[in-house]
């Protein structure tokens, strides 16, 4: 399980440290940092891929992705005795992103190229890399070390890794299998496998709305186009009895029913009251990405961690509560961040299970988490370049 999570210099978030518990949830104002949040724990699963500098790109680059406030913010500035202003920088501009298990953990330092060496001058760079054992990142337990181009690996003592790596190349993707240590096989299978969900598309258009060509298909696809064959797979797992109970649940004697001619599926929705079931293609945005979600939750093969960004978009305040449940049980087989700013789902969720709620707050446009003070903030350490 994932403990801590340590963003750094993204957007709002100049310095957070959360510790999580199995079913976390984040909440907080409109502007205060959520979806930050989100955001920066997608760019951190995107070094699992190799995307890292690329994702980072299209979310706008370094320049507007890089935390626009002071480097430090002085008690001064905050009780408004002083303005804000910046001051002569004292560390490098850097976007660090980490996260640390009981076990083993995970950091990337990304910045700018130093002046005047290239035309690319904006083009984020992976400055350093590490991986360590157990929660904190210190120089008896890392594993991996990169520094630039230069990479050494310990096993008894440190080894150079003969090959260099380009400034957009990750370790998680780029060592030989020879190279490796276990330990970078494991970080990269753990981070390829975290799951996003933001936003499903219920529009008229909405892909989850047409026919597909149904596939076995154990992971819903972001966009839900796939949801036809996922709820079969959740059927032909075994699963059928917990697809009905979800259903049911938030629509009483209602029967979800996958339908095949030919290759191609379709959803299709028993309802009391109907002569024919309806089709996805008819059903309301909230009923549609109720059912989407129900899909991503009851995967018949469950991620180490699943992240929903507002779930509760366009879904009846009735029902959240059975949104609720359903995230509580699926927390039993993964652990789920739920980026939620719907206070009802949350008090559900408290109220469903065991749940942990993180606060953000904004003070001087800084993301920081409520109540959390020098003595609560979990542990982290961040290495110098
Ligand atoms: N580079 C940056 N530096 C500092 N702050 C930034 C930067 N980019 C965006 N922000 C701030 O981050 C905030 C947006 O945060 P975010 O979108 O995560 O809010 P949210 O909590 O998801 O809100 P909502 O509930 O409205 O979705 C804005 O207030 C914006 O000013
Ligand atoms: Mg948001």
């Amino acid at each position: 399980m994932i403990q801590t999570l340590a963003i750094s210099g993204y957007r709002s978030i100049r310095d957070t440290v959360l510790q999580l518990h199995g079913l976390d949830v984040v909440t907080g104002a409109n502007g205060t940092g959520k979806s930050n949040l989100y955001r920066a724990l997608r760019l951190l699963a995107s070094a699992g891929d190799g995307d890292v500098v690329g994702s980072l790109a299209r979310d706008g680059g370094l320049s507007s992705t890089l935390w626009a406030g002071p480097e430090h913010v002085s008690r001064a500035m905050v009780d408004g005795s002083v303005p804000v202003q910046g001051t002569r920088r004292s560390g490098p501009i850097s976007l660090r992103l980490g996260f640390a298990t009981d076990t083993l953990g995970y950091l990337i330092d990304l910045g700018i190229p130093q002046p005047s060496t290239t035309l690319f001058g904006r083009d984020p760079e992976i400055k350093l890399e590490q991986i360590f054992a157990g929660a904190l990142a210190k120089p008896s337990s890392l594993l991996v070390d990169r520094h630039g181009p230069a990479v050494r690996v310990r096993d008894g003592s440190w080894r150079p890794i003969g090959r260099t790596l380009g400034t957009s190349e990750s370790i998680l993707t780029e060592f030989s299998d020879a190279d490796a240590t276990p330990e970078v096989l494991r970080v990269r299978g753990q981070v390829r496998g975290w799951r996003f969900y933001d936003q499903f598309r219920t529009d008229r258009d909405a892909p989850a709305r047409a026919p597909q060509v149904g596939t076995r298909t154990p992971v819903l696809g972001h966009d839900g186009a796939d949801l036809a064959a996922a709820v079969q797979t959740i059927i032909e797992s075994g699963g059928r009895d917990r697809l009905d109970a979800a259903v049911d649940d938030a629509f009483p004697g209602s029967v979800l029913r996958v339908r095949a001619d030919d290759g191609v599926f379709r959803l299709e929705l028993e309802q009391p009251g109907m002569l024919r079931p309806l089709s996805a293609g008819e059903l309301s945005d909230g009923t549609l990405r109720y059912l989407l979600l129900v899909a991503a939750l009851l995967t018949p093969r469950p991620p180490e961690l699943m992240v929903l960004n507002e779930p509760e978009t366009s879904l009846h305040g009735d029902l959240l509560p059975q949104l609720a449940r359903l995230i509580t049980a699926a927390s039993a087989d993964t652990q789920l961040v739920v980026v939620s700013h719907a206070r009802p789902l949350i008090e559900a969720m408290l109220e469903a299970g065991e749940v942990h709620e993180h606060r953000l707050v904004k003070r001087l446009g800084e993301t920081t988490v409520e109540d959390q003070g020098l003595l609560s903030t979990p542990p982290w350490a961040w290495p110098s370049r």
